[in-house]
Parts: C-alpha cells; structure tokens; sequence
C-alpha cells in the first residue's frame, strides 16, 4: 500500500521536514495531520533554506498536493503570512494546497491566553510552549466552541461566531486585569487572512480518499513528537494533540486499512525544547557542543534545545505505539566529534532497573539514565552516500540503536541538506 505516516519519535524536532521532503520526490499527497505553527519544519535545498510551520513539507516538489487536514489548528493570519513568504521565494499555490473545511482556526485570543496560562504558572509548572495558541484552540475544538475553516466559507456566519468567542475571551482578560481585545482590530486581521487562504478551503477528507482508491502515493506528515502528544507524553509538559500514528487517522479523515506503514523520524542523540522531564539531558560541555555542532536551536521560537545522549527507553516504548516499521535516523554527523558515545538502555526508577517508561510524569523526572558507552569513530561522516561509505563504527552504532528501539534503519541523514541523506542496507 503506498500511504505512509511519518512520526516524530522523540520531543519534536527530529528532522520530519527533511525527511519528508525526501520521501515525496514522487508522491501525490503530502497531507499534515495534526499540530499547528508551533511546528518549525526545516528543508534544505542546495543553499535555500525554508523553515515550514503550517504548509506541508511536500511544498517543494512540482507535482504534490499538499493537504492540511482536519487535525491542523490553523492559524489564518500565520498561515497567510508564510504563504506570502513561500510566494515571494517563486513557490505558487494555486492547485498545489488544500485546506480541511474541518480544520479548527487558531485566532488572537488563543494566542493571548496561551501567553496568560504560562504567565500565571509557577516555577515548575510551566510548559514552555510556544505561545502560538495551539492549547486553547484545541480546548474550543473539545469544548465545542471553535470556529472551523468552514465558517470561513461564509462572512456572516464567521463574523457572528467571532464576536460571540471574543466577547467571552474579553470577559476572561479583564477579570485577570488584562486589555479586552478590539474587535474592529482584530475582526480586521482575520477578515484580510480569510480572504487570502478561502479559494484554498476544500473537503480534504473527500480528495484524500479518492486518492487512496486510486492507490496514489500519499504521505501523512505528522509534527512535533511521541513524547509530546497529549495521551502518551510526559503529561502536562505537552502539546495538544495526538502526535502518534494514530491521529493520522483521525486526523486526515483516512481510515487505519489504508495505512500501509510507519516511518519513525529520530535523532541519533535526543533534544527537546520547552520544559518537562527529559532523563538524558546534558547540562553539561558535551551537552553544550551537541547544541552548538547540531545548531539545536527551535525552528519557531529560535529557543536553545536542550541536548542529551540517545535514549532507548523511550524511543523504543514510541516506536512500540507509533507501529514504526522502519527508521529515518537524522544527525549521525553531530557524533562524530565523540570519542565515546553513550547510549541509554534502561532508567533506575524508585531504586529498580526499568527497560519501560513509566507513566508517571514524577517518576520520569526522577528516573536515572543507565548508560552503555560505544566507541565513536572519530571520522567526518556529512559527505558519506551510501551505508558502506560510514565508517564501520557509525554502522555498528546505528545497527544498535535500530535493536534497541526494535525497528529497522531505513533512512541515514548526515547533514541537513536534501542530498545527504541516503538508505541504510
Ligand atoms: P522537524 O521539526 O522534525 O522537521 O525538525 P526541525 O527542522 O525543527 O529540526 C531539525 C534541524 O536539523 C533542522 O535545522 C534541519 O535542517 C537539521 N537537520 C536535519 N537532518 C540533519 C542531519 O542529518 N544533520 C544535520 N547536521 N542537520 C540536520
Ligand atoms: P516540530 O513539529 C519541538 C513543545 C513546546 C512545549 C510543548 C507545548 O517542529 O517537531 P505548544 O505550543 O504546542 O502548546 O507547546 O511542546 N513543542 C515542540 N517542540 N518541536 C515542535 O514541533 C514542537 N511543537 C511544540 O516547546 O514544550
Ligand atoms: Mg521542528
């Protein structure tokens, strides 16, 4: 079957737009599935370079369609705004995007109060999120109170709803003492952003089936990562959606039988930005060069990425829930500087050795990493083609990690760019 979901494994970040662009040389569909502009998708081509947060990684090539499903939170304003950027580097939109008349929008006093809810937090309980509203507006879509991108269709119906969520934000702002919202303002901004992105607002659910049917390739983009998604990651410190595999599903409107496989995106160390438990986190010199040689540092929000060694523990519980059936492991190139590497194969919680995650947020906090040191090899790897051009070292290293985890290494990245990536044997 030809309709492959592409999950992040790890906290985000993993390198799913560079991977993505990879995969979609020849397919018809790349459709994102959840998430909002809190995502940052980097795709180097040659010199350019395009960070994406709502239109798909599959922009690039010609002849893809690029869908943005039901699951998306889409933010009209920022979504417009990046259009025009992509427009302004020579990429047309006309027939090449889609937006899901399901696809709740993300609007000002979302991002407002996203900011507030951080603001209030203690030490301790922040989240660190992105402040682009992602958690608000997925909260409207459960409450029942969000504007979808069909309401879009029609002014009237979108400017009355608009007023009526305003009206009840403002009524939340002044009680914390903070400005009402204008609504000629902010009505102003969304009226401009709705007009732009209206002839793009279409049944994706509809397209994507058909395309199915008619066995068109299609690839399903999924953004942040496993231990960020709201049923499975290190809860509260989340995002607001299914990251995992499963949202796929539910996200774009395509039933589980038409899923032919999964493709995990990981690191070969570990990153995540924002706060919440992280057992292998560096804060350390070697931390320190992972984030200067990888430049960890966020696509959205420019934050620095905490670093830390690969750990197994979790990636392998992820890929058990993701159903990965093979890996795309990125950044080999940002080991080579080690003269040893370590690997984290099981946690020391409440005093006994786990190879599972728990689910007690507290305990993940207080788990201590077990580490197993490998050789490193000492030996740039960022021009390497092919699996027999890595030094026999980064084999053995990858061929370790892809056990662990228990998934096969599909795809190698050494560098950024869309040709330094190549298939593992
Ligand atoms: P995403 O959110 O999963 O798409 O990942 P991001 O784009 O936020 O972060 C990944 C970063 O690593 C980007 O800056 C990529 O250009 C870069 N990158 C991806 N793969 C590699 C790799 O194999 N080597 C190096 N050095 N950089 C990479
Ligand atoms: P991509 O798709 C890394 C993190 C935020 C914060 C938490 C909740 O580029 O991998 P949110 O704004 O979603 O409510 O923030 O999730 N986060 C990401 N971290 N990569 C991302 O996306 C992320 N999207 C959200 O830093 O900790
Ligand atoms: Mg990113």
């Amino acid at each position: 079957m030809s309709v492959t979901v592409i999950v992040g494994i790890q906290w985000g970040d993993e390198g799913k737009g560079k991977i993505i662009d990879f995969l979609t040389e020849d397919a018809d569909i790349v459709a994102r599935f959840q998430g909002g502009s809190n995502a940052g998708h980097t795709v180097e081509i040659g010199k350019d370079k395009f960070v994406l947060h709502l239109v798909p990684s599959g922009i690039f090539r010609k002849d893809t369609l690029c869908l943005i499903c039901n699951g998306v939170v889409v933010d009209p304003v920022a979504l417009m705004d990046e259009m025009r950027g992509l427009e302004k580097d020579g990429l047309d939109f006309k027939g090449r995007l889609q937006i899901s008349t399901r696809a709740h929008l993300v609007l000002q006093y979302h991002r407002t109060i996203d900011g507030l809810y951080e603001l209030k937090r203690k030490d301790g309980e922040k989240i660190g999120t992105t402040k682009r509203g992602i958690g608000p507006a997925y909260a409207d879509k459960v409450a029942r109170t969000g504007i979808r991108a069909c309401d879009i269709l029609d002014e009237n119906t979108l400017r009355a709803k608009f007023a009526k969520q305003l009206a009840y934000y403002n009524e939340i702002f002044s009680s914390c003492g903070e400005k009402a919202l204008s609504f000629d303002e902010e009505w102003s901004r969304l009226r401009r952003a709705a007009e732009y992105i209206r002839p793009y607002i279409a049944d994706t659910v509809l397209t994507i089936n058909k395309a199915a049917r008619e066995k068109k390739k299609i690839v399903l983009e999924g953004a942040q990562g496993m231990w960020l998604d709201v049923d499975y990651g290190t809860y509260p410190f989340v995002t607001s959606s299914n990251t995992t595999s499963g949202g796929a599903c539910t996200g774009s409107g395509l039933s589980p039988k038409h899923i032919g496989s999964v493709v995990g995106v990981m690191k070969a160390y570990a990153t995540r930005v924002g706060e919440g438990p992280f057992p292998t986190e560096l804060s350390d010199a070697v931390g320190e060069s992972i984030r200067s040689a990888g430049r960890e540092f966020g696509a959205s929000t420019g934050r620095p990425r905490r670093c830390g060694w690969f750990d197994a523990v979790s990636a392998r519980y992820s890929c058990m829930v993701n159903g990965v059936d093979s890996l795309a492991i990125t950044k080999l190139d940002i080991l080579d500087q080690f003269d040893e590497i370590m690997i984290c194969t099981a946690y020391e919680v409440d005093g006994r050795k786990t190879f599972d995650m728990p689910s007690d947020t507290e305990k993940i906090i207080a788990a201590k990493p077990i580490y197993e040191a490998i050789p490193g090899w000492r030996t740039k790897t960022s021009g390497a083609t092919s699996w027999n051009s890595l030094p026999d070292k980064a084999r053995k290293y990858l061929d370790k990690i892809a056990r662990l985890v228990e998934a096969p290494a599909s795809i190698i990245s050494v560098g950024p760019r869309r040709d330094q990536t190549f298939m593992a044997e």
